[in-house]
């Protein structure tokens, strides 16, 4: 899968978004060393504080479905006119399941004109981890 096809995944995904309060829909795809793409879209929630991100739930589909690692590219999309990159609590979330599998996925955070592609370690440098625990 080239990253044009995974970012196509991510602009699907998007197409189910649950954000009636936002209006913001969010697509999230992860490529893995094995090739698979898991996606994931925002689920908003009356209660507004308990929306869930697209990146947050993709590695959640991904892990429940035993992903425990080669997490190797990341694509999020948005609506609006400037790239998405991910919020802090999903680079966090990001990083758990790339630090499970020693990977510094490339994300790319797609914008109407262009893609910006950043390291996750940029996004989130001095990360704690599972690695911080032993
Ligand atoms: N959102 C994401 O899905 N991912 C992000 O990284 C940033 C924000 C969602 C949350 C909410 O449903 C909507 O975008 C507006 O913040």
């Amino acid at each position: 899968m080239t990253d044009d096809d995974l970012i196509a995944a991510a602009r699907k995904a998007a197409e189910q978004s649950y954000s009636p309060y936002s209006r913001f829909p969010v697509g999230a795809a992860l490529r893995f060393a094995d090739g698979s793409v898991t996606t994931g879209t925002n689920i908003e929630n009356a209660s507004y504080g308990l929306a869930l991100c697209a990146e947050t739930v993709a590695v959640a589909k991904a892990m429940a479905e035993g992903m425990r690692g080669g997490l190797e590219a990341v694509a999020v999309t948005g609506p609006g006119d400037m790239p998405i990159t991910p919020c802090g609590r999903c680079r966090q979330v990001l990083n758990e399941l790339a630090q499970l599998g020693g990977t510094d996925p490339e994300v790319l955070c797609v914008g109407p004109d262009a893609v910006q592609r950043v390291k996750l370690s940029a996004l989130l440098p001095h990360a704690f981890g599972p690695a911080s625990l032993t």
